[in-house]
């Protein structure tokens, strides 16, 4: 099959690459030149494991191409996955601005049956809106032409995206067009071969199943988050907690991981979206709001707990800070935790010392050459001079450290663990102050 695919970014790239790599044609749009002139000359913007490979393989074998030439794109798939983002607008609500032109630009150039599929995150109600904008372009062309518009929502982990792509749990499939269902269930007919994935519903349902579906996860780690605050003050041991609900199979124990506040380029933004979709439509979402401001505090985590053990008045003291990407095996930056972390001890007067195995450049991008933030050669090097290390990503180079090594380089044997990564006892027992979340 001939497929565009509109935006490269994390899903878009995936997107593409995977479609080829199971043989089809594909062509990727981005409108951002920079990226498309790294994709050409044999990069990728992004970091994903596994994805640069199977990127270099499918252009090679003449499968995946990638331009910034809209009328190209458009002439060339008779299915076009717009894969673009969708910010949150000031309001919280889903900025649909790069939607729709995509659709736009969709409408302006086609001349015979598409397939448009909705791939991007987006507001239940957005297929109408890109129908209607597809449809308006036809007609002020005089074009008649048919076309379906398809919700086919993206589930994939950054991190392991590839392999999601790959090995997806369900592939959902929302039209009301019998012919675009068939041309959906070819498409994904080679990701469907163990037993059938897909799960064809209305255009609406399937807007919903995303929002619900990254809503639901936000919510379990909310949960963990606020009675791991709990356990802290009650003397119980969050872990135990963990272990002890989760081979409940109806619980189970996934997502289940208290933190220090989930961040990222979906879940706050996704959460915050569904909330002001309930509100256009009068009705409070409760339980979600409360997932929201239960995260936006679980992010100040850490620095409460600094400031307890160092004080408000932290000028002249310096944090060494594994992890800066907003969840391991990523460079992604949105939303994350340490963002929160290294302003907040800025404005308490501290400066940072920071490693993260790839999203470095993405600090840099973010907070330029400011002098209060530094980067190591290496996690154990953050350490030197420091006065406590603070861990927010749980990169796997971090799990086993050497105690030993820590409390030499810090100036005061303190760690404070957003994420749980050490048994308390055993770093203790190096002489090192531990502070992690609800553990004993
Ligand atoms: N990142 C994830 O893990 C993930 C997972 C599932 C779903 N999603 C959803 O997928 C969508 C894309 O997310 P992302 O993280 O890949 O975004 P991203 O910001 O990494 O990539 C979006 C790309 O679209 C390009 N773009 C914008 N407007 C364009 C246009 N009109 N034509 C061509 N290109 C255009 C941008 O230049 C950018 O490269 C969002 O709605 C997001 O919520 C993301």
């Amino acid at each position: 099959m001939k497929i565009t695919v509109i935006g490269t970014g994390y899903v878009g790239l995936v997107t593409g690459t995977c479609l080829a790599e199971v043989g089809n044609e594909v062509l990727c749009l981005d409108l951002d030149a920079s990226k498309i002139a790294i994709l050409n000359g044999g990069g990728i913007p992004i970091h994903e494991p596994g994805l640069l490979e199977m990127v270099k393989r499918n252009v090679a074998a003449g499968r995946l191409k990638f331009t910034t030439d809209i009328e190209q794109s458009v002439a060339f798939g008779q299915v076009q996955f717009i894969a673009v983002g969708t910010p949150p607008d000031e309001d919280g609500s889903a900025d649909l601005k790069y939607v729709l032109a995509a659709a736009r630009n969709i409408g302006k150039h086609m001349n015979e049956y598409k397939v448009v599929v909705d791939k991007s995150t987006v507001p239940v109600g957005t297929a109408d809106k890109v129908a209607a904008v597809l449809q308006e372009e036809l007609s002020a062309r005089g074009v008649d032409t048919t076309f379906a518009v398809v919700s086919n929502p993206e589930f994939l982990k950054e991190g392991a995206a590839v392999e999601d792509f790959m090995r997806p749990d369900r592939i959902v499939i929302g039209t009301e067009d019998p012919k675009a269902v068939t041309i959906m269930r070819e498409l994904y007919a080679q990701f469907n071969r163990n037993h059938d994935r897909i799960v064809v519903m209305d255009l609406r349902s399937a807007e919903l199943t995303k929002y619900a579906a990254n809503a639901m996860l936000a919510t379990r780690i909310s949960f963990m988050n606020e009675l791991a605050l709990l356990a802290d003050k009650m003397g119980a041991d969050i872990e135990q907690v963990r272990l002890g609900i989760g081979s409940d199979p109806r619980i189970g124990f996934h997502f289940l991981y208290p933190g220090c506040g989930y961040g990222g380029s979906c879940f706050p933004k996704d959460v915050q979206a569904l909330i002001k979709t309930a509100a256009e439509n009068d009705i409070k979402l409760k339980v979600l709001t409360s997932v929201e401001d239960a995260n936006e505090a679980q992010k100040q985590v850490l620095l409460t707990k600094i400031k307890a053990r160092f004080g408000s008045e932290l000028q002249g003291k310096n944090f060494a800070v594994w992890g800066l990407a907003f969840k391991p095996n990523t460079d992604d930056m949105r939303a994350a935790s340490s963002r929160t972390l290294i302003e907040g001890l800025w404005e308490l007067g501290a400066t940072v010392t920071a490693y993260d195995p790839v999203a470095m450049d993405e600090s840099r991008r973010i907070y330029g050459d400011d002098a209060r933030l530094t980067y190591a050669e290496n996690h154990m090097s953050t350490l030197d001079g420091a006065d406590a290390l603070v861990i927010v990503t749980e990169w796997k180079e971090f799990r086993v450290p050497q105690f030993e090594e820590i409390k030499a380089r810090l100036k005061s044997p303190v760690i404070f663990d957003g994420r749980n990564l050490y048994v308390p006892a055993q770093v203790r027992s190096h002489g090192l102050e531990y502070f992690a979340i609800g553990r004993r």
